[in-house]
């Protein structure tokens, strides 16, 4: 392994416990063949675990920072995986996406590290590539409505406005909202290990 492609690898320790959980609820919803994007792949750590469990799937990694994008393409090269793609430069919150269709997208721990405009972005993104009836798969920690938030969560969240006012918490009722008017359903919400939400947007079938 030349030691430039190791130096650009990084590490996100959560990826290791939230991977199976994730996988759990993800892969039983992926189609028999076709392509899975990832918004926001960030190490590249979770994209290389899903090319290796579902090998029948071709994976696109992307994401907004270049350092991130050096570190996927030198996990994809470590793991030797023909069936996942370069990562792409892709900026949630444009428009001009360097992909013109997905079978089904994925986007692990963006939207509350990212302004709110990443969010509008990624479901007019999903709007855009998906085929009816395909499958939005979005992990990350949520504040409800009517639900008391998590102090762990609360923390979080104020550390994050620290960091960037413009990122934090959101509300999982305003970002259905903002799928909805995208044509996505919120399908399911599935509470999973430490205060994090997974939430599954469905397109509308073509009538
Ligand atoms: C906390 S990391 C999560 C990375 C990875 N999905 C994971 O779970 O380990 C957030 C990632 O979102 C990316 N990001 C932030 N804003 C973005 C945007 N507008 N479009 C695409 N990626 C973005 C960052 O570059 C970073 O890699």
């Amino acid at each position: 392994m030349p030691q430039e492609v190791g130096d650009a690898r990084r590490y996100a320790p959560a990826t290791g416990r939230n991977r199976g959980p994730i996988g759990d609820l993800l892969l039983p919803l992926l189609p028999a063949c076709g392509l899975v994007l990832e918004v926001a792949s960030g190490s590249g750590e979770h994209v290389v675990h899903f090319a290796k469990a579902a090998p029948h799937l071709v994976w696109q990694p992307s994401d907004a920072s270049p350092e991130a994008r050096a570190s996927i393409a030198a996990w994809i090269a470590l793991e030797g995986l023909g069936n996942v793609r370069a990562p792409l430069a892709l900026d949630a919150s444009r428009d001009d996406w360097p992909i013109a269709a997905a079978d089904a997208m994925m986007c692990v721990n963006m939207i509350h590290i990212s302004p709110w405009g990443a969010t509008e972005g990624l479901m007019r993104g999903a709007a855009r590539l998906l085929p009816p009836g395909g499958v939005l798969f979005v992990y990350g920690p949520f504040r409800r409505e009517g639900v008391v938030t998590a102090p762990s969560n609360e923390a979080f969240d104020a550390e994050l406005r620290r960091q960037d006012p413009r990122w934090g918490l959101r509300y999982l009722e305003a970002v259905e909202a903002c799928a909805g008017t995208n044509g996505l359903k919120l399908e399911t919400v599935a509470e999973l290990p430490a205060n994090n939400l997974a939430l599954v947007f469905r397109k509308a079938a073509a009538v």
